[in-house]
């Protein structure tokens, strides 16, 4: 045999170190129809509106797109109170934050990010045989310091998830106004909000404001969370010229297909039920870490329509002992971390399906305390 014969293709060195991404459960064995809070969706799907655009995309399927994404930009544009230039439109945001990394990432630079952080950010710098640096972070919080003292030459990219997920944590504008000032400038920060429109608190900022007024700020969101349209794939993101320009240099014409596009402009301009979707993800996030922590939890703090449940070695169970129970009542948690370390991620639901999660711990808590008892 000769060489020719057993050589194959390979992929580059980097691709070959990423573990490829699992998307959160959606079926329990047994269970019809189970209350699926495992991917941090909306259980209340998209305003009536959206829903309108939608159909009547249909009569258009045989037509290209607008490459220019112009009526949904301009509709983004118009909600939040932005320049329609620099907004691009993506297969989610998860595409965005691909091509900018594509863009400005090559072999052996440094992507940097925090210890808890959006997994594809990783996968798309492995991809580009860049190394991935990891800052740790201080109490379920991102540490800018931390984060700060990993910059080198070499950096690149520095994407923060806020609020970040799986803790559902945010860092208030000051401290992102701290990191940016001390950030090289040939770093590119994104700022990845997939959660914004869920926060309430005054002190947040999700970074628009960087994007104008400075050379390497990016800012990523999406339709898939509070606008309920995970499936349709649609985010955008904010950014300077240049970085624009290099970004549509490498989009394909068309990333972001027309019933996405009809469906997001109809929705982002529904601000009335977003801003009610806001309000209960709100009353929610407040109750159920409240009747939690009465079982013996520790929720972590959430701003996000998501929250993690950590198990003291007190409260008798563990997560996936947890984990199995709820899904005994059909009930899908996201379990997260490894087998000793594990938390469960869940997503806040409707009324009834909170209702459900929250008399399930109850039930399983009550085991526990009789069991030990
Ligand atoms: C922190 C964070 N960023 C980005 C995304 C990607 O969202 P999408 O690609 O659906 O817009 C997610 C999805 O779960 C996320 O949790």
């Amino acid at each position: 045999m000769n060489d020719q014969a057993v050589k194959k293709p390979l992929p580059h060195a980097g691709v070959l170190k990423i573990q490829p991404y699992t998307q959160g459960a959606s079926e329990v064995p047994g269970i019809q129809d189970p209350i699926k809070l495992s991917s941090n969706e909306s259980s209340f799907g998209p305003s009536p509106q959206a829903l309108e655009a939608y159909a009547a995309a249909a009569g258009m399927l045989h037509r290209y797109p607008d490459g220019a994404q112009t009526a949904l930009r301009n509709a983004i544009a118009e909600t939040y109170a932005l320049q329609a230039s620099n907004i691009v439109c993506g297969n989610g945001s998860d595409e965005l934050i691909q091509l900018v990394t594509r863009a400005f990432v090559s072999a052996g630079d440094e992507v940097l990010m925090s210890e808890n952080c959006f997994l594809m950010c990783r996968i798309h710098a492995l991809a580009q045989d860049a190394t991935v640096v990891v800052a740790p972070e201080q109490d379920d919080l991102v540490d800018v310091d931390a984060l700060l003292a990993r910059v080198t030459d070499k950096t690149r990219l520095l994407t923060l998830a806020n609020p970040n997920n799986p803790t559902g944590t945010y860092i208030d504008g000051d401290a992102i106004r701290r990191l940016h000032a001390a950030l090289p400038n040939h770093v590119i920060l994104l700022l990845d909000g997939a959660y914004a429109e869920y926060v309430t608190a005054d002190d947040y900022d999700a970074g628009a404001d960087y994007v104008l007024n400075s050379d390497n700020v990016v800012m990523t969101r999406t339709f898939s969370k509070i606008y309920g349209l995970s499936s349709l794939r649609i985010g955008w993101a904010y950014m300077p010229d240049a970085i624009l320009d290099a970004v549509q240099r490498i989009r394909t014409p068309f990333n972001a297909n027309g019933p996405a596009m009809d469906t997001a402009t109809a929705a982002v301009a529904d601000t009335v039920y977003i801003e009610k979707i806001r309000d209960n993800n709100a009353y929610w996030l407040q109750e159920i870490r409240q009747r939690l922590t009465a079982l013996g939890l520790y929720v972590i703090p959430s701003v996000t329509n998501f929250y993690l449940i950590r198990f003291p070695d007190k409260c008798g169970t563990t997560a996936l002992r947890a984990a199995k129970y709820l899904e005994g009542a059909g009930i899908i948690p996201r379990p997260v971390g490894g087998e000793d370390d594990a938390e469960l991620r869940i997503t806040v639901g409707s009324d009834d399906e909170n209702a459900a999660v929250l008399s399930a711990f109850e039930g399983l808590m009550k085991q526990q305390v009789s069991k030990t008892g």
